[in-house]
């Protein structure tokens, strides 16, 4: 890997960069923030980040990147370009970017990604498989005739894929993931205590109080809110059977989409996955409880990656070892995908 190549991952909630030989340099929210009447971008990540929910009108602060793909073109490009000059200053060579994009991706959303790394100033792209560099980022050796299983709890997606040889042999990609269990805890406080919450304090909740296993009614948390009622500030101790019942669904969701794809899968590597395990990454897989509720529920070992938000941008690096098996997004457009 030059010290100029660098890789992405282009996550809903955070996008994680490496450079060079040096890892993950750069790890923060998919953010961006532009003054409608200058035309200009105020600032991109955490500082952006900072400016959700309290920026005035002409100030617009959005998440480009939506489920995984791009949902805004222009800011889009702009977002990745100010990231790439954050980490990528002094150099006067263009980069070669390799990008991750989910197992189920049109033509057309490629498109967008490869669209917006060259306004960046790329000198050549290409595009990964997200549970492909997620394996590779935790080290696994994906290259053998051995059936690989691995869950991918993001912000907007939850990618599910069983890979052998380099390649997805099955995969299923659910719009069901961080987000989602943040909208349900937003709802649930709404409805039954008639509190209202912003993202940012569903999210904390979500990370202080989950336990998907044994939820404990002792065990409370306390959550802050505006009281629909009195319009004024109330707070409420919330208990982890509570959030356990407000999240039920989505987590029933995506233990679901885990069940078809061992169900779909080819008998040989269902064989292999009981054998090695499922592998969990993205900022999902710690959701408190969940490894021991997929091994009660479905039977199979799990276990989370090492340092499981930043796999899929750690195996983004390593993958530039492998640009001989890797296609050129630049060339042609339909054929993005590992080799
Ligand atoms: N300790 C934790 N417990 C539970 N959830 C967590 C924890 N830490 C982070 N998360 C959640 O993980 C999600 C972000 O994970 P990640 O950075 O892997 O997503 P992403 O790559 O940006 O999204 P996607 O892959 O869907 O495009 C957020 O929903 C966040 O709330
Ligand atoms: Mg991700």
């Amino acid at each position: 890997m030059a010290n100029t190549d660098i890789g992405i991952d282009l996550g809903t909630s955070n996008i994680a960069i490496t450079t060079g030989g040096r890892g993950v340099v750069l790890n923060e929210p998919s953010v961006i923030a532009y003054n409608t009447r200058t035309e200009r971008v105020l600032a991109v990540g955490k500082a952006a980040y900072e400016m959700i929910g309290r920026n005035p009108e002409y100030i617009c602060v959005a998440r480009p990147i939506i489920n995984g793909v791009i949902s805004d073109d222009d800011l889009a490009h702009s977002m990745i370009r100010e990231f790439i000059l954050k980490v990528n200053k002094h150099q006067l060579v263009k980069p070669r970017l390799i990008i991750c994009v989910p197992s189920f991706i049109t033509d057309i959303q490629s498109r967008a990604v490869v669209d917006a790394a060259k306004s960046a100033g790329s000198r050549q792209v290409f595009l990964i498989q997200q549970p492909i560099a997620a394996m590779i980022g935790a080290g696994i050796n994906i290259s053998k005739a051995k059936g690989h299983m691995i869950v991918d709890i993001g912000g907007g997606t939850t990618d599910v894929a069983i890979v052998s040889m380099n390649g997805v042999v099955t995969s299923h990609t659910i719009q069901t993931a961080g987000n989602a269990i943040d909208r349900a805890i937003i709802r649930y406080m709404q409805n039954k205590y008639k509190l209202l919450i912003g993202e940012r304090t569903a999210e904390r909740v979500k990370i202080e109080l989950c336990n998907l296993y044994d939820p404990n009614d002792e065990v409370t948390y306390t959550v802050k809110g505006r009281s629909l009622l009195k319009g004024l500030p109330a707070q409420v101790d919330l208990s982890e059977i509570e959030l356990f019942k407000a999240i039920e669904d989505e987590t029933f969701i995506i233990m679901e989409a885990i069940r078809k794809v061992l169900e779909d899968a080819p008998p040989e590597l269902v064989g292999d996955i009981y054998d090695n395990g499922l592998l969990l990454t993205g900022g999902g897989a710690l959701l408190g409880g969940f490894t021991k509720l997929i091994k009660r529920t479905l039977g199979i070992r799990c276990v989370v990656a090492k340092d499981a938000i930043n796999c899929v941008a750690k195996g983004t690096g390593k993958a530039f070892k492998n640009t001989a098996t890797l296609l050129d997004g630049f060339e042609a457009v339909t054929l993005y995908k590992y080799r």
